[in-house]
């Protein structure tokens, strides 16, 4: 694709996706998440520079798309469980019409269908791979652990401690997709376990 059609993509895309999140009540969401999952692709790409900037990036904007849709905390904790799937099908919807070739338009998609890392949908490629692994590395560059209370307000601080923990740990698993990812991580994931952890007693 040109440089030309692929700042329209990204331009569309944000347009998107902030017109959802005002509507929606997510730029908190936005700003704490997306804008970092960016910024750590592209941290990626600089340790990985084979892998294709452009189907990267966006695919890092469309990866969550699906999550924009939910009108509250609680619609969303349903909305997740598939917005991979949801985000994959919304995202060949939105790029039909930039007549990207079918190659193209493939890679995209399954960047976001498997970004989670979940059984069934591993990351494959190293596109897939560098998305997958800004995902979780965001986590570490932003407030991500301490919204636990937004969507689980009823919950005791004891439960958030111990679901964060695990939390970090699958995140930390997963940078060992790409693990170069570990020294720009590191440092937080070593703060934060050793803070949640001192809680336990
Ligand atoms: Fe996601
Ligand atoms: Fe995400």
């Amino acid at each position: 694709m040109t440089d030309t059609t692929f700042r329209k993509i990204v331009k569309e895309v944000q347009g998107r996706i902030v017109d959802l999140a005002k509507k929606n009540g997510w730029m908190w969401f936005y700003n704490l998440h997306q804008k970092e999952v960016v910024e750590s692709a592209n941290d990626l790409l600089k340790l990985y520079p084979k892998a294709e900037r452009k189907i990267v990036l966006i695919s890092c904007w469309l990866h969550d798309i699906a999550h924009y849709y939910a009108k509250n905390e609680k619609e969303i904790l349903v909305v997740k469980k598939s917005h991979h799937i949801d985000g994959a099908k919304i995202a060949g919807e939105i790029l039909v019409k930039y007549k990207l070739n079918q190659e193209e338009m493939e890679k995209i998609k399954n960047c976001v269908l498997n970004h989670r890392n979940h059984e069934g949908y591993k990351p494959k490629t190293l596109e897939e791979k560098v998305v997958a692994t800004a995902d979780s590395l965001s986590h570490f560059k932003s407030i991500f652990y301490l919204t636990y209370f937004k969507f689980h307000p009823e919950h005791s601080l004891e439960v958030m401690v111990e679901i964060d923990l695990e939390k970090i740990e699958r995140d930390w698993r997963d940078l060992g997709i790409l693990p170069k990812s570990r020294k720009i991580a590191e440092l937080e994931y070593k703060v934060l376990k050793k803070m949640l952890s001192g809680y336990r007693g």
